[in-house]
């Protein structure tokens, strides 16, 4: 099942139980909100979640995507991805936990084929303040998952104070042999869809209010999900990449970890660029500026004379497309080579710089300190730098 599909199928599903689609789900959060980007499906309908009402009515369902940063270091291995989507549906005080539990149940088995033998659930257990999930236990039970009983992992919150409650984690086995052991003892169960039930509001002090309209919060990664579905071992195999993994190679002759990161990278910086953010010194602009500044310097390394102006605009044409941005390509490869050309500038100051006879030995904190505030060069590049000479 390819991924238009899956996001098809998901959408079609909740739409049919009265769902209403939430449109826009730019990367950037609400005015007010101190997030730089939105991070997960929920993020957005948070005050929702405490009892605002929402426009679209009681039962939602979306597509959101999400950027990370913390995972930046991550990018490269099989699942990280620096912009990725999340499918969510919503029960804004209306429908039961259980009732999630079986519709997700009955698409992961029938709307995207997943045998049944291969699914397993863990629910909460409870702990000193809240009592065992029994009602999601039960619900399993009858409808004949396993299930396996945790504590912390069971719990969902967005922080330390706010919305949060007990879950039930879906996951999927991947193995090549028949399901064996469980999700808490074999990692080839991968979990890949979170159903919270969202009762409480955690406060200051680590007490826990009931909310008086209790809710549900779906969260189920796309691009795992998508993995899954088409029996690939990394997200890189599935048809997200396709374009990527074909054009990039004849191009550039770069290892796997470097052509991974650069594709990650490149996807996201076309994201985040068509959602509106340009490249600066502060905020959004600057995580901008240090993902793509990354990929040129894992892009340079082998080889200095690559530039982004050799991008296939397919590559550009694919992202947009696929994240429903209306953004022109031109547009997003304008910015990205003008942010080249700022980082070829400041290599180039960086170079001169560092020739210099002060700079010959080892450098200390002070030098490296005046490099980045006089000369506007990062600690991370005068190293890269140095390393080439
Ligand atoms: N809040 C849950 C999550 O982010 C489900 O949306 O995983």
């Amino acid at each position: 099942m390819d991924t238009d599909r899956t996001l098809r199928v998901f959408t079609d599903f909740y739409r049919e139980r009265g769902h209403h689609l939430i449109t826009g789900s730019t990367l950037l959060p609400p005015p007010g909100d101190p997030v730089l980007f939105t991070t997960s499906g929920m993020h957005p309908l948070t005050p929702y979640l405490e009892g605002r009402p929402h426009p679209g009515g009681r039962r939602l369902v979306n597509v959101q995507r999400c950027l990370r940063t913390t995972d930046l270091d991550e990018v490269g291995d099989s699942a990280h991805l620096t912009v990725f989507e999340m499918l969510g549906s919503w029960s804004l005080g209306d429908y039961e936990h259980s009732r999630s539990l079986r519709w997700g149940y009955e698409l992961l088995r029938d709307g995207f084929g997943i045998p049944h033998e291969r699914l397993h659930v863990t629910v909460f257990g409870g702990d000193d303040q809240v009592g065992p999930d029994v009602e999601s236990l039960g619900t399993w039970r009858e409808l004949g998952v396993p299930v396996d009983q945790t504590t912390e992992d069971n719990w969902w919150s967005n922080g330390p104070v706010g919305p949060c409650g007990p879950d039930s984690e879906i996951f999927v086995w991947t193995g090549e042999t028949s399901p064996q052991g469980t999700p808490t003892t074999d990692p080839r169960w991968v979990e890949v869809w979170n159903h919270v039930s969202m009762r409480y509001r955690r406060h200051e002090d680590g007490g826990l209010q009931p909310l008086e309209r209790p809710s549900v919060d779906t969260g189920m990664g796309l691009e795992r999900l998508v993995t899954i579905l088409q029996g690939r071992e990394s997200v890189y195999e599935t048809d997200l990449f396709e374009p990527w993994t074909r054009l990039l190679p004849p191009l550039w002759d770069l290892d796997e970890p470097s052509l991974r990161l650069i594709s990650d990278h490149l996807r996201s910086g076309v994201v985040v660029i068509g959602d509106g953010v340009r490249p600066s010194n502060t905020g959004r602009g600057y995580v901008l500026r240090r993902v793509v500044r990354r990929l040129l310097t894992s892009l340079r390394r082998e080889d200095p004379s690559r530039t982004l102006s050799d991008l296939p605009v397919e590559l550009l044409r694919h992202t947009l497309d696929h994240f429903r941005l209306t953004c022109g390509t031109e547009v997003v490869r304008a910015e990205l080579l003008r942010e080249e050309r700022r980082f070829d500038t400041l290599l180039e100051r960086g170079r001169r710089l560092l020739s210099l006879p002060r700079y010959q030995g080892p450098l200390s904190e002070r030098d490296y300190e005046y490099l980045h505030d006089t000369h506007g060069l990062p600690r991370d590049l005068v190293v890269g730098l140095r390393s080439r000479e």
